[in-house]
């Protein structure tokens, strides 16, 4: 993958949060999703890659476009996995709640994990504390760990943990442990960036989220140095049999950051739909103008951009996919 890839990715990301931007606060997740969908999907065409979607919307039979297996980019060379998520946070987005963004991760071919549509345990941390935690040890432990490779006082520290009533026990050892809770009603991959960034005070992201957007967000953390352990959370036999027949031998097994995301090359980018702790939300200003705030990553030189972006709509979208009322 060269360099200017990382600029050809941003576009992607770009114009699916535009789209996306247009159904914030309308109550309709799934035409947000279709919209950021549709937007992402043609702006790939553009984008000088021989993709092949490896996370995306769903199976062939179930997503109309980004499927798992489609076909994207009009190139032969380089060949990749993609892992998108046109839009993370339909339902904060819907409500017009804050964090919601557009997210693509890309890396050389068979070196994104192909994770199924289910749950993951998901541990993350930022550079300091990388190395030196474990899934599995109590989070009374991983507190210690991370406090202090962040010099901080454990009750100083932030957890960022989903607001679902199968992380209760957690939060509450977290608050026993002394350290302070952030809980969010959706939008994962952000919250386990966010540790790898000093301002946002998060700390540590723990809890059971979605599978693919733990690929996502290993593949961000990749390229911040940060650290991501996962393990996937098969919720019946037959989806501990769907991990079997997708080549997931023991998918009960610890994913490193090298099963998530193989090598040392990932490209993540991210623009926010809604205001975020990390990135602004789209601006729709008058005259047709909008304006963007993304973020473009590379593991191999450990650069981070942050890209502010104007845009004239009318070049950049299709009007069909805009609201009609
Ligand atoms: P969507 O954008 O697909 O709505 O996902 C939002 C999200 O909050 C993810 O960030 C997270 O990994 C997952 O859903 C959690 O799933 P659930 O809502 O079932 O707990």
């Amino acid at each position: 993958m060269d360099r200017e890839l990382a600029m050809e990715v941003v576009r992607v990301t770009e114009v699916a949060a535009l789209a996306s931007a247009y159904w914030m606060g309308r109550g309709r997740k799934n035409e947000a999703d279709e919209a950021a969908t549709n937007a992402m999907r043609k702006m790939f065409d553009t984008v000088s890659i021989n993709g092949t979607v490896v996370i995306g919307e769903g199976e062939m039979d179930e997503a109309p476009m980004l499927y798992i297996g489609e076909k994207v980019g009009n190139a032969s060379f380089p060949e990749v996995d993609v892992a998108v998520d046109p839009l993370e946070g339909t339902n904060i987005l819907a409500k017009g709640l804050p964090n919601a963004m557009a997210v693509v991760a890309i890396a050389d071919k068979g070196n994104l994990l192909h994770a199924p549509d289910m749950y993951m345990e998901k541990l993350a941390v930022g550079p300091r504390a990388a190395g030196k935690v474990h899934l599995d040890a109590p989070i009374e432990e991983t507190l210690k760990i991370v406090a202090e490779a962040n010099n901080k006082r454990v009750q100083d520290c932030v957890v960022i943990i989903l607001e679902r009533d199968r992380h209760l026990e957690l939060i509450e050892n977290v608050r026993k442990a002394g350290a302070r809770v952030r809980l969010i009603g959706d939008g994962d991959v952000g919250s386990a960036i966010s540790t790898a960034f000093d301002d946002t005070g998060i700390d540590i992201c723990a809890g059971i989220g979605g599978a693919p957007e733990g690929v996502i967000a290993a593949a961000a953390l990749k390229c911040l140095g940060g650290e991501m352990q996962a393990r996937l959370y098969p919720e019946d036999e037959e989806e501990y049999n769907r991990c079997l027949s997708m080549g997931i031998t023991d998918p009960r097994r610890i994913l490193t950051m090298d099963d998530l995301v193989k090598g040392d090359d990932a490209i993540f980018a991210a623009t926010g739909v809604t205001d975020g702790e990390l990135l602004r939300g789209v601006r729709l200003y008058g005259g047709e103008r909008a304006e963007t705030h993304s973020v473009v990553m590379r593991a191999k030189t450990g650069t981070v951009r942050f890209i502010r972006a104007i845009h004239i709509l009318s070049k950049k979208l299709d009007p069909s996919i805009l609201p009609r009322s």
